[in-house]
């Protein structure tokens, strides 16, 4: 199995580089880069090599700066864009960053045309369509990270609340990587019992617990001035499951044609299972209202940047 990272001298790029290498799920590692010497990026592939001999892995890892070496590649990852501070929206990005995932998406499909490019180039919704469409691959092959790092995010918050072990939270953001996002609380479990039925239900703000999940990224970023583990192993996480055939259910940013109310023509974060051949099916779910409403409103939002940057 190959996979190829574009922007791999980024945090987010060369954490997940490292931690896909460090799952042994990958034969080959591609880390991609466009700075005009590649010592930062070899110097990576050389650390990462002693890093895995300690844990007996084989990985293959070549730095690279031309886009033909993403040839055969079972999965692409966009890693690269214009950073965002801590003051900046995902959408401030938009503009600038449709031009590089656009301008990848084509070299990707012309080197690597049976590949599946999973976007975190953010924002990342709106980035997803902007690769799909620039692609011209099936929508099953063109996903985005977001709501799966947000479902984490939530999950830990969760344990905390309740003082159970994070291994026993199931939960599930959707809509929106940014503020749109919609946690499914109605959905949460923990240990099988809808979060619902505990008895301290009554003192979990779910208000400020989402205002929370909404501003993790952000309050990580102005601390250290990036986010870095997280995304990277809610990448990982991904990939394996595809790697490996696994059909697990996971959220990540996909193009609806009205399988979640009748939302359409708009890539958004929905529970899709996951095989080796990319998305194999929205599950289609039922909200509450409340959650619904939330998720037309995701939609309306990303729409309209989505409109402004394919202008
Ligand atoms: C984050 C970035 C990946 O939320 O959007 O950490």
């Amino acid at each position: 199995m190959k996979v190829s990272v574009i922007g791999a001298s980024g945090r987010v790029g060369k954490a997940t580089a490292f931690c896909l290498a460090e799952e042994d799920v990958v034969d080959e590692l591609v880390l991609l880069g466009r700075e005009k010497s590649l010592d930062r990026l070899e110097g990576e592939a050389l650390d990462m090599y002693d890093a895995l001999a300690a844990k007996d892995i084989g990985v293959i890892i070549t730095a690279s700066a031309d886009m033909e070496d993403v040839k055969d590649s079972d999965i692409v990852v966009i890693t690269s864009g214009i950073p965002r501070s801590a003051d900046m929206s995902r959408i401030d990005v938009a503009v600038p960053n449709a031009k590089i995932v656009a301008e990848y998406s084509r070299e990707i499909a012309k080197y690597a045309p049976n590949s599946i490019i999973l976007v975190i180039t953010n924002p990342v919704d709106v980035m997803t369509y902007v690769a799909l469409k620039a692609s011209g691959f099936d929508k099953n092959k063109v996903f985005g990270l977001g709501n799966h790092l947000d479902s984490l995010r939530l999950k830990n918050l969760v344990a905390k609340h309740f003082n159970i072990h994070v291994s026993e939270i199931h939960t599930r953001v959707i809509g929106e990587h940014g503020d749109h996002m919609v946690p499914l609380v109605s959905s949460t479990s923990i240990g099988g019992i809808l979060v619902k039925y505990f008895s301290n239900y009554d003192s979990f703000d779910i208000d400020k617990i989402i205002q929370n999940v909404k501003n993790a990224g952000n309050y990580v970023i102005s601390k250290k001035g990036s986010t870095e583990y997280g995304p990277a192993f809610a990448i990982s996480n991904i990939i394996s499951i595809i790697l490996n055939d696994q059909k697990k259910i996971l959220t990540v940013s996909t193009y609806l044609e009205s399988e979640i109310e009748a939302v359409n023509d708009v890539c958004l974060g929905v529970p899709v299972k996951l095989g080796i051949n990319g998305i194999e099916r929205v599950i289609r779910i039922k909200m509450t209202e409340k959650e619904k409403k939330a998720f037309l409103k995701a939609a309306e939002a990303v729409k309209d940047t989505t409109k402004e940057v394919m202008k």
